[in-house]
């Protein structure tokens, strides 16, 4: 289907570009110049067109109305080729694989008898696939041309600087990654240059970009995006005075903010996003001398239409920053972007000022107080962003005058009060809203029609009312749906699948949505969440298209069979499956192998009972299997070897029996999270559980096992060192929620918190034998649990080296000697047990062991504080202080991590997934590239 669709879109674009060219070549009649003819022909000759776009490049004494040639319309001379790429998406930096059709593109070689084409003044073969050739030298020879385009056509190397011998161009394009720059003396060549375009050309070796005397005196456009450039010269040599567009976004520059940028007073254009810059706005025309270094103004920019701060480090009110614009009358300003910075203060109502503002971005500030009134006069904005700010009071109801707004976003501000059907009444255009975040209330009549028609709605945690808003149903073109915790108490009605249909992400989770569902139906690739309600009956039947299902903490009950047996021959797209706390009975039925695709499973906290089946051999790409708290039984099928993806394992609190620890310790190589807690394994330890080395949490307590703990735990690297970064990666979100026990009580962990866990538990066991020295080595754990086991001889003196331990128990064994002095070093640790051993000696002084309650060292024979017990004067030698710090408690925090939750973000995998392999996912950028993967699924779904 999409393939069709695919090629649909394909040959119309081929017949629109056909359309155009075709009306675009009106000199059909004047014969061509024969050398000319054969040295297009030569030309095309040498250059790789798969698509055949050249077709039309035959017969004798034409060329002239050939595909992209335009000729002199009175000699006939070939003037002009225009021969990009015609389905190219120029705003579309990324590259999407196999999502779009690329087999438009010309390549191989550029052969010089371009050079006969003595009156050619236009080139463009830009978004074409020349596959890393370097672009030719003799280009430079072209001398008549006045535009050359070879921008994102895959170029490769040096641009060669024979390019400054073309002293009539007017527009230079060189955009591409690939394309490099020693130095730019070349460029002064380019007297007439008035638009220069090399964004993304790697210029890091390249100090003089702007310091070439004489260079580039007719500029009036500057393109240099992404050039990897960290310097920018206080003063440039270059004559900026006719600059009108000047977008240096996306380098990052080591050198202070140049005031002269914002001097030049001719600029319509300026972008600085991402430069990461610093500097403060103030609103005063000041003379220069009492500015202070970082002082910054923008009141000399008169002719400003197009402004983008974003992402750096700028502070100062912001309305100050309106200020300093409305010096030369607010009319011009059509956009604005001052996201991602410290701004701070109100936003004044001259605001309303603007008339002509279509994109006003002030997301991620620090901007407080009320939403101005006079946001309604801005009857042309059609993006209006000012999420993460600190706004509060109400939604002023003059927003509804905004008749072109399309997206809306004003989530995570302190926004109270009720909003109404007349916020809404001329929004005709809307199409994303996003507004969760703010404690607001939405109260529409019941019979209410919109006037929009909207793609992406999120109004998590606000006010719904206890009905099924029934406006929705209205809705035809809702691509994502998000109302988690809105306090619908309600069924879900009978007409919902009529919009659900075309959802690629629905979260109705956190509410008291309640009833059966018989189905759910959803689109393409989709994620659905509905869990934490309080939906009953058995287990939906759900379409093959849904990608991630969240039905987790309801009441579901009944079996799995239909669930998983029922329709094998349809194909199923399920990746992440999620039931866990509700009340499932029966087996896992053994009709996992039509389930392939699936990485996460959890089904824990029901009822269930029997075997793992072998199917689950067939899940190889099975990343997280979360079984934790019921009461399956038998031994662990061997086809588990199969699953070799796995990175988390929980059978935690089931009736599991054998010893599966050795082929766990052979094929599971990558695993990160191995909990088989309260079973009933038997056996020793083995060894080869070692080459987990990956392995960051194991908890092995409440079973039968025995042996002593093999030495080479130390192969454990992951519990050797400890994360010095939080920032997640793609494999990260394969990961789901685990149970972990520390400090004697069990809790569930997010992602977030488990990249930075380690901990250890083989308590409740029959382990004997001393603790291996080689233990400590294990500094990254957190915590450590060995209590209730037969262990014996000395702690390891070294056990101070653990320096991360937050949580240590070693009670209920029979550990003799003293406490190492080293343990006084343990600055971290909150919750200590070494009661009920064989310890003697004097408990050493920190003000951490003293501060522990007495029941922590009882059953011993040890002395000194906190036991009453004194040691006597010709006891030990009090250790020496230790000095006293302490950091953030890791796992105390581990609801800040939980919170910080990204939601569905796992529907996205299936179209993403190799885009968003190993991208770091940094707090400062999560919610960009949120909006971008967003903005990205627009796309694809517009597309399909
Ligand atoms: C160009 O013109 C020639 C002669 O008039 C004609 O035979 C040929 O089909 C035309 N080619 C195109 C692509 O229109
Ligand atoms: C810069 O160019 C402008 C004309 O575009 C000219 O008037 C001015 O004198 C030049 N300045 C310098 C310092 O050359
Ligand atoms: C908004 O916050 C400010 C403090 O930043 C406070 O003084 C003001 O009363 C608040 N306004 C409303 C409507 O809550
Ligand atoms: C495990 O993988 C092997 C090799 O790919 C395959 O032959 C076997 O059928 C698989 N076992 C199960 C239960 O899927
Ligand atoms: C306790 O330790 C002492 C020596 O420190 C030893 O004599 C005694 O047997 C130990 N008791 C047990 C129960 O291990």
């Amino acid at each position: 289907m999409r393939a069709v669709l695919l090629l649909f879109r394909f040959l119309s674009t081929m017949v629109a570009i056909t359309i155009s060219i075709g009306l675009c070549n009106g000199n059909l009649g004047v014969p061509c110049k024969e050398s000319e003819r054969q040295a297009l022909l030569l030309f095309q000759k040498d250059l790789k067109d798969p698509s055949n776009r050249l077709s039309s490049w035959v017969g004798e004494g034409v060329c002239c109305n050939w595909t992209g040639v335009v000729c002199d319309d009175l000699t006939g001379h070939v003037r002009e080729l225009h021969l990009k790429k015609p389905d190219s998406q120029q705003d579309l930096h990324l590259s999407y694989g196999d999502f779009y059709v690329t087999s438009t593109w010309l390549g191989g070689k550029i052969n010089p008898s371009l050079l006969s084409l003595k009156y050619l003044n236009y080139l463009d073969l830009s978004y074409n696939n020349f596959q890393g050739t370097q672009i030719p030298c003799f280009l430079g020879s072209l001398k008549s041309l006045r535009y050359l385009n070879l921008s994102e056509a895959s170029f490769e190397g040096i641009i060669p600087p024979q390019l400054g011998n073309l002293s009539n161009l007017q527009y230079l394009g060189l955009r591409g990654y690939k394309l490099k720059v020693e130095n730019l003396q070349w460029v002064s060549g380019l007297s007439h240059l008035k638009k220069l375009d090399m964004s993304r050309a790697n210029l890091s070796k390249a100090s003089d970009w702007l310091q070439v005397p004489n260079m580039l005196p007719s500029l009036v456009e500057l393109h240099m995006a992404g050039c990897q450039l960290d310097h920018i010269p206080p003063l440039p040599l270059i004559n900026f005075t006719s600059l009108a567009i000047l977008d240096l976004s996306e380098n990052t520059f080591d050198s202070l903010m140049p005031r002269w940028v914002f001097s030049l007073r001719n600029l319509v254009s300026l972008s600085l996003k991402g430069c990461g810059f610093q500097g403060s706005f103030s609103s005063h025309p000041q003379n220069n001398s009492s500015l202070k270094e970082l002082d910054l103004s923008l009141h000399n920019l008169c002719e400003l239409m197009d402004l983008d701060l974003s992402f750096n480090n700028f502070n100062g009110n912001v309305s100050e920053i309106f200020n300093s614009l409305s010096v030369c009358g607010p009319d011009k300003l059509k956009s604005l972007s001052l996201g991602s910075n410290n701004f701070s203060g109100h936003l004044a109502e001259h605001v309303g000022n603007f008339k002509n503002l279509s994109h006003l971005d002030l997301s991620a500030n620090s901007i407080s107080g009320p939403i101005p009134v006079s946001l309604g006069n801005l009857s042309v904005l059609i993006e209006l962003l000012i999420y993460d700010n600190q706004f509060n009071g109400t939604l002023p109801e003059s927003i509804s005058q905004l008749k072109m707004l399309t997206v809306l976003d004003i989530s995570y501000n302190s926004l109270e009060g009720v909003v109404s059907e007349v916020h809404f009444t001329y929004l005709t255009k809307l199409k994303d809203f996003v507004g969760k975040g703010n404690s607001l209330a939405l109260n529409t009549s019941r019979g209410w029609l919109p006037p929009f028609q909207l793609n992406r709605l999120w109004l998590d945690y606000w006010h719904l009312g206890h009905k099924f808003p029934m406006w929705l149903q209205t809705q035809k073109q809702l691509k994502l749906l998000s109302l988690p915790n809105t306090g619908i108490s309600d069924t879900i009605p009978a007409w919902f699948p009529n919009i659900s249909s075309q959802l690629v992400a629905l979260n109705l989770s956190h509410n008291q949505l309640h009833g059966e569902i018989k189905n759910i139906v959803a689109g393409f690739q989709s994620a659905i969440d509905l869990s934490s309600n309080q939906f009953n009956g058995s287990l939906p039947f759900v379409s093959p298209s849904v990608s991630a299902l969240d039905l987790s903490n309801s009441s579901f009950s009944g079996s799995l069979f239909h669930f998983f047996c029922d329709r094998m021959d349809e194909p199923k797209n399920l990746s992440s499956l999620r039931l866990g706390d509700n009340l499932l009975t029966g087996d896992i039925p053994n009709c996992l192998m039509n389930w392939k695709r699936l990485v996460m499973l959890n089904l824990k906290s029901n009822n269930l009972s029997g075997n793992i089946p072998s199917s689950i051999g067939y899940l190889k790409r099975l990343s997280s299997l979360q079984l934790h708290n019921n009461q399956l039984s038998g031994e662990l099928p061997l086809s588990m070897q199969n699953c070799t993806d796995l990175l988390v394992v929980d059978l935690g609190e089931n009736m599991f029996v054998g010893s599966p620890l050795t082929w766990i310790g052979k094929s599971l190589s990558i695993l990160k999270v191995l909990n088989i807690r309260s079973n009933n394994l038997q056996g020793d330890i083995p060894h080869e559980l070692c080459y987990l080395k990956s392995l960051q949490i194991l908890d092995l307590a409440q079973n039968n096992l025995s042996g002593t703990i093999p030495r080479c735990f130390h192969n454990f690297s992951a519990m050797a060192t400890f994360p010095n970064s939080s920032i997640l990666t793609f494999a990260d979100y394969l990961m789901d929620n685990v149970i972990l026990f520390t400090k004697g009580r069990g809790a569930e962990y997010g992602r977030k918190l488990l990249k930075l866990v380690k901990s250890m538990d083989l308590s409740d066991n029959m382990i004997y034998g001393e603790i291996p020295e080689e233990l400590t080595s294990l500094v990254g754990l957190q915590s450590l649990n060995l209590s209730k086991n037969l262990l014996a001889g000395r702690i390891p003196s070294n056990i101070g080296d653990m320096k991360w331990l937050e949580s240590m128990d070693f009670s209920m064994n029979q550990f003799s000697g003293e406490i190492p002095p080293s343990t006084a070093s343990l600055t971290f640790l909150s919750h200590l047990n070494l009661s009920y051993n064989n310890l003697t000696g004097q408990i050493p002084k920190s003000t951490q062991l003293q501060s522990f309650d007495e029941s922590c060292f009882i059953g011993n024979e040890l002395c000194g504080a906190p036991l009453d017990k004194n040691c006597s004067a010709n006891g030990v030698i009090p250790p020496p202080a230790v000095e006293q710090h302490r950091g953030y408690h890791l796992l105390e925090d581990g609801w800040f991590y939980l919170s910080l939750g990204l939601g569905f973000m796992f529907g996205f995998w299936g179209v993403l997934g190799s885009f968003m392999l190993n991208m770091p996912w940094s707090i400062a950028f999560s919610r960009f590239l949120n909006s971008m993967v967003v903005k990205l699924y627009g796309v694809i779904v517009d597309y399909i």
